[in-house]
């Protein structure tokens, strides 16, 4: 790791004194500050946070020799965590190398904490001082915990819309947010409706992009006030890297050779821009996202990784990529047990993770519609699409055959993808109204995407009567207040997205009983 190839003893010799005086000052530009992309908190445990930020006074240089705008050595930056907000009780510092080779960002992992603590933090460069972040450690593991409140969010396309919901979010003060999946969109998009341009003009499809597309959306001021207020767990979904790719799959049909390629730049953007772990540094194509994290006795989070390991698409030929709808007739292929859709070794990991059991609430933090959702094509007939958990129905008859048969206790599934709001009872068997419900899904809305058709989504509901609520006419964020007897969840919609200071209200509420999986109306 080139951060620890830094002596830390003659770093805090030789640039202590610059760091306070504001000496080895860098180049501020027009900015000011090194920290335009905000700061950062993530993976939280009972005694460890990982801070995050990146130095970036020109955050959009166009210059792919100097991220950022910032020089090409590395920068001695000084962290500090603290358990007032004025910063004058500091529990735990340090100084650590902003290293060019990862575009100046800092992963600072911070251990020695107390658990289920409030904790403050900075950042201080070049005589500059970040903003001060805040960060809740989680209760200790089987720790009694009556109370945990989360966000979830997913899907924020940055030239479709404000960043409300996200400042709403933040207001809201949770323990804890889970970003469920495109963070950015790698596009460039030509709808004549955006409200705001992607800088470059450009899809991004190389390091020098990504960074760039990651740059931007932390420039977002209510994006900035989220990651600051509150720890964070992140996992991604396509367009991290691309549309509706599976693996070394494109929706282009590009060589797999040349998509790795690509993914490997992606994947290490993101690394690069989330509060995530050494532990989680791509190596090349290939990176470790997965995990679990508890919260005392009352809530785990297994959060998993829906594109990198999954089978291909079902039924994808030339020339059209990416999910289509399609009837049973037209792609057996659907059917296949040898699909996967989180590859079996994660299958392997997540299975063992529900045996293990635990905590009281057991959340699967996922990606997609998980639900059977019949549809109707053109010719009127039922079709599934190939692109989410529906395209992988052998793939979900096994997880949903393990939470049965671990008996994994409330079991609630956690997804995004779809721009749009859902609460679903899952079934062993979807085709059986009086099957009960083994766990409960709630699915966010979009941050800013546009949702899909709303009369035609709701056509197909009299086929799907384990959905229970749909609206995609809204963009939001869910809310959730975890409690031993019972969760809580709200559904939030902005007023709307064309506008900065859109306002926020509750759409509906939901009550998940312990012990009894099933979506309750509240
Ligand atoms: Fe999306």
């Amino acid at each position: 790791m080139v951060r620890r190839s830094i002596s830390r003893r003659s770093l805090l010799t030789a640039v202590s004194a610059a760091l306070l005086t504001g000496g080895s000052r860098l180049s501020l530009s027009a900015s000011g500050t090194p920290f335009t992309l905000g700061i950062a908190s993530g993976n939280p445990t009972a005694n460890a946070i990982v801070l995050w930020t990146r130095l970036a006074p020109d955050p959009l240089s166009p210059d792919p020799q100097r991220p950022g705008g910032m020089p090409t050595d590395n920068v001695p930056v000084r962290w500090e965590v603290a358990t007032d907000e004025k910063m004058q009780q500091v529990v735990k510092s340090g100084i650590e190398g902003a290293d060019p080779q990862f575009a100046h960002a800092l992963h600072v992992e911070c251990g020695g904490l107390q658990p289920a603590r409030d904790y403050f933090y900075r950042f201080i460069a070049s005589g500059e001082a970040s903003p001060v972040g805040h960060f809740r450690t989680a209760p200790a593991t089987s720790a009694a915990t009556d109370r945990l409140r989360f966000g979830f969010v997913s899907c924020s396309n940055y030239e479709l819309g404000y960043f409300s919901a996200y400042r709403h979010l933040a207001a809201e003060s949770p323990d804890l947010v889970v970003f469920l999946g495109d963070y950015i969109y790698e596009y460039f998009s030509h709808l004549p409706t955006k409200l705001r341009d992607h800088s470059d003009a450009v899809a991004a499809t190389d390091l020098p992009t990504y960074r760039n597309r990651y740059a931007q959306y932390h420039t977002d001021p209510d994006l900035q006030r989220l990651h600051a207020s509150t720890a964070c767990l992140a996992t991604w979904d396509d367009h991290e890297v691309q549309n509706d790719y599976a693996d070394r799959w494109s929706e282009t049909f590009d060589d797999p050779r040349v998509f790795l390629a690509r993914r490997a730049a992606a994947y290490r953007a993101f690394w690069e821009h989330m509060p995530l772990p050494h532990s989680a540094m791509p190596k090349g194509p290939d990176a470790t996202i997965t995990g679990r994290f508890d919260f005392g006795d009352l809530a785990s989070f297994l959060v998993v990784d829906d594109r990198q390991f999954r089978s291909r698409l079902a039924c994808d030929h030339p020339p059209h990529g990416g999910g289509k709808q399609v009837t049973d007739a037209a792609c057996p292929e659907r059917f296949d047990p040898n699909r996967s859709y989180l590859g079996m070794g994660q299958e392997h990991w997540l299975y063992g993770e529900f045996r293990r059991g635990g905590a009281r609430w057991n959340i699967l933090a996922q990606q997609q519609l998980v639900a059977d959702l019949k549809e109707h094509n053109d010719a009127g007939q039922i079709a599934h699409w190939t692109e989410d958990w529906n395209g992988y129905p052998a793939a979900r008859q096994r997880l949903l055959q393990q939470v049965h048969d671990s008996a994994v206790r409330n079991p609630v599934v956690i997804g995004g993808d779809i721009h749009s709001f859902w609460a679903n009872d899952l079934k062993l068997d979807f085709e059986d109204p009086k099957a009960p419900a083994i766990a409960t899904e709630f699915v966010g809305t979009s941050i800013t995407s546009p949702g899909p058709p709303y009369a035609k989504f709701v056509s197909w509901l009299p086929d799907n009567p384990h959905i229970h609520f749909f609206e995609s006419r809204k963009r939001g964020y869910v809310s959730v207040d975890v409690r031993p007897k019972q969760m809580d969840v709200a559904f939030r919609a902005v007023s709307d997205v064309a506008k900065p200071d859109a306002e926020v209200s509750t759409l509906q509420r939901f009550t998940v009983e312990d012990g009894r999986a099933g979506v309750n109306l509240a």
